[in-house]
C-alpha cells in the first residue's frame, strides 16, 4: 500500500494513507506562496482534517469538502461549525481515537488557540496521530513544545515520520522541535509553518547544521513535493 506526504506549504498537506486521501488544514488559494503554483481544482480527497480554526488553516476547507463531498475529522466545535454548513462529518475529542477502516487517528493536544475568522471560539486546538499497523504519522501542528508529547510514543505504534513547526513566534522553534523529535520518539521530521509570513522567517541552512549535528533526518520538501513514507 501506497504511504506518501504531499507538501502543500504552510500547514497544508496531502497524506496518501491506505488508499485514502487525506487532506490536511487547507491554505491554498489564498496564500501567496502557492496560489500560483497549486491549482486547487487539481487536488482530490476523501477527507478533510482540521487541527485547529486560524484563517491559515481552514480557508479553503469549505471549497474541498463541497467538490469532492469529503468528510471534515476535527474536534466537536469544529465539526458543529461545518455540520451546520452541510459538510459530512466527523467529531472528535482529545485522546480520543477512531477506526477509519484500516487506519485510526488520535486525536491529541496542542498547546495554541483557536478561532474562527467571525470571532467565535471553536474548542481547543490539537494535533492528530494518523497509524495502522503498517505506518504511523505525527501531525503536531501549530503548538509550543509540550510534555503531552512524551504520550504519544506510549500510546501510539512507533512513529515513522514526525511532521513540527519550526517558525517561532506563533508556534515552537527549531530548537525546541529538536526537543519534541525526542519526547516523540521519531528522528525523522519534515518541516512545517515557516517562511510563509515575516515573523516565521527561518534560516533553512542554520536550521539543517543544528538538527544533523543531532543525528536526526530532516525533510524540507518544495511546495507540491512528495515525500514517500
Ligand atoms: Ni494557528
Ligand atoms: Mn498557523
Amino acid at each position: 500500500m501506497y504511504y506518501s506526504i504531499q507538501f502543500l506549504w504552510h500547514a497544508s498537506l496531502l497524506i496518501h494513507f491506505w488508499g485514502k486521501k487525506l487532506l490536511v488544514d487547507p491554505f491554498i488559494s489564498p496564500n501567496p506562496l502557492t496560489k500560483w503554483i497549486i491549482d486547487v481544482w487539481d487536488i482530490t480527497c476523501d477527507y478533510i482534517l482540521i487541527t485547529h480554526a486560524h484563517g491559515d488553516h481552514i480557508a479553503d476547507v469549505e471549497f474541498f469538502a463541497e467538490k469532492n463531498g469529503a468528510t471534515i475529522i476535527s474536534n466537536f466545535e469544529i465539526g458543529n461549525y461545518y455540520e451546520k454548513k452541510w459538510c459530512k462529518v466527523h467529531k472528535m475529542n482529545h485522546g480520543g481515537k477512531y477506526n477509519f477502516d484500516f487506519w485510526i487517528v488520535k486525536y491529541v493536544n496542542a498547546i495554541h488557540t483557536s478561532i474562527f475568522p467571525d470571532g467565535t471560539y471553536w474548542g481547543n486546538p490539537g494535533g492528530f496521530v494518523i497509524y495502522n499497523n503498517e505506518k504511523s504519522l505525527y501531525i503536531a501542528w501549530d503548538t509550543a513544545l509540550t510534555y503531552d508529547m512524551k504520550l504519544i510514543p506510549m500510546t501510539c505504534p512507533k512513529l515513522d515520520i514526525a511532521v513540527l513547526p519550526i517558525g517561532d513566534n506563533f508556534t515552537m522553534w527549531y530548537e525546541d522541535a529538536c526537543i519534541a523529535s525526542d519526547f516523540v520518539e521519531c528522528q525523522k521530521i519534515l518541516w512545517y509553518h515557516y517562511d510563509t509570513f515575516p515573523p516565521i522567517t527561518i534560516n533553512a541552512q542554520e536550521v539543517q547544521k543544528y538538527f544533523s549535528e543531532k543525528w536526526k533526518k530532516l525533510f524540507l520538501p518544495e511546495i507540491w513535493e512528495i515525500l514517500e513514507i
